[in-house]
């Protein structure tokens, strides 16, 4: 997610699960072939199993990109078609890209001819009055000819004209039967799903019916919602560490990164929600969004925020 799933917030994620799989913000094929690759591609070990996805649709490009994402180590290359926003538009790759399914299992094809791990796709269900189921699956066994084996679909339409990119990820309504369907009509392809799942018991029902589940917004927002994926879907048996644990063990990366010259506030805005719901978590956020920001702001800032947080419940929120 732009903005969202950078490197600290990943680290941070990872923390909490060892096992879900992380995605990296969209990256174009022009940042990566004529900007800093370097930067768009750093990420840390610990981020493991974590997916590269890219932005384009001219299939050298496309890739270039993806081979430089295998040389940097990443575990899997997945294509945005879901991006609705006029930019994406403008530079022709995104969710507008449902239409031109050709292009599409070109650049499909040519990643997979130039990459050793798994190239996927991130789709919506259609986009403005091309959604139709047809469409779609005439989409999904195009790409999956082309070689793609795994496809997240967020389970509902996009519209390109008229909506922003937030309210065409909460106006247009959510259909997951239609990705429960494509699941029956594709049972050799793996299918994610992906749109509106606050929770744990929600992934589970939808496993019943597709092989995986993304969780956006309340993954970020509530990222304690992680700890218990590691037990309850990869049979892990090790409890998760607690709340306070995953803030101790993110302090000494945080120091090297502040040493390094990356301000406080970079790292510290995608912990705001690690509390959310215990007896002192609006204090914790508070304390970290009005001292984050200052000068030479340190991990002291953090550590004093925890101290608003009582292990045994007795500060009110
Ligand atoms: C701030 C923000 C940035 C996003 N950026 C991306 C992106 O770069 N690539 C992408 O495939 N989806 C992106 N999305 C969409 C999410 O991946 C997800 O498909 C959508 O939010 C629905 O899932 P959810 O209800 O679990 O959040 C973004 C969403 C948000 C809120």
């Amino acid at each position: 997610m732009l903005d969202w799933t950078d490197r600290y917030f990943r680290y941070f994620a990872r923390l909490i699960s060892r096992r879900c799989w992380l995605y990296t913000e969209m990256v174009t094929t022009a940042a990566l072939l004529h900007g800093d690759a370097r930067r768009f591609l750093r990420f840390d070990p610990i981020e493991h199993p974590i997916a590269l996805q890219l932005g384009g649709s001219e299939p050298d490009a496309l890739a270039q990109a993806a081979r430089l994402g295998e040389q940097a180590g990443f575990d899997e290359i997945n294509l945005n078609l879901g991006c609705p926003s006029d930019r994406v538009q403008a530079g022709r790759f995104g969710a507008c890209l449902m239409r031109e399914p050709g292009l599409v299992a070109e650049g499909i094809a040519a990643m997979v001819a130039s990459v050793d791990i798994p190239v996927t796709v991130k789709t919506r269900i259609g986009v403005d009055h091309n959604d139709s189921y047809e469409e779609l699956s005439a989409l999904v066994d195009k790409l999956s000819i082309a070689g793609c084996r795994t496809f997240i679909i967020h389970a509902r339409k996009a519209w390109l004209k008229g909506l922003s990119p937030k309210e065409n990820r909460e106006i247009p309504p959510l259909r997951y039967e239609i990705a429960h369907r494509l699941k029956q009509d594709f049972p050799n392809l793996e299918l994610i799903v992906n749109g509106g799942i606050t929770n744990l018991d929600a992934a589970a029902a939808q496993l019943e019916r597709v092989d995986g589940v993304m969780i956006g917004r309340e993954a970020y927002h509530n990222p304690w919602l992680l700890a218990d994926v590691d037990r309850r879907f990869h049979g892990d048996e090790t409890p998760p560490p607690e709340r306070r644990q995953i803030i101790q063990r993110l302090l000494p990366f945080i120091e090297s990164e502040l040493a390094s010259g990356v301000p406080l506030q970079r790292i510290s805005r995608h912990i705001l929600g690690l509390f959310q719901g215990q007896p002192g978590a609006r204090r914790w956020r508070r304390h970290l969004s009005e001292n984050s920001h200052k000068k030479n702001a340190d991990t002291t800032v953090i550590v004093e925020a925890l101290r608003y947080i009582r292990p045994g419940g007795t500060t009110t929120d």
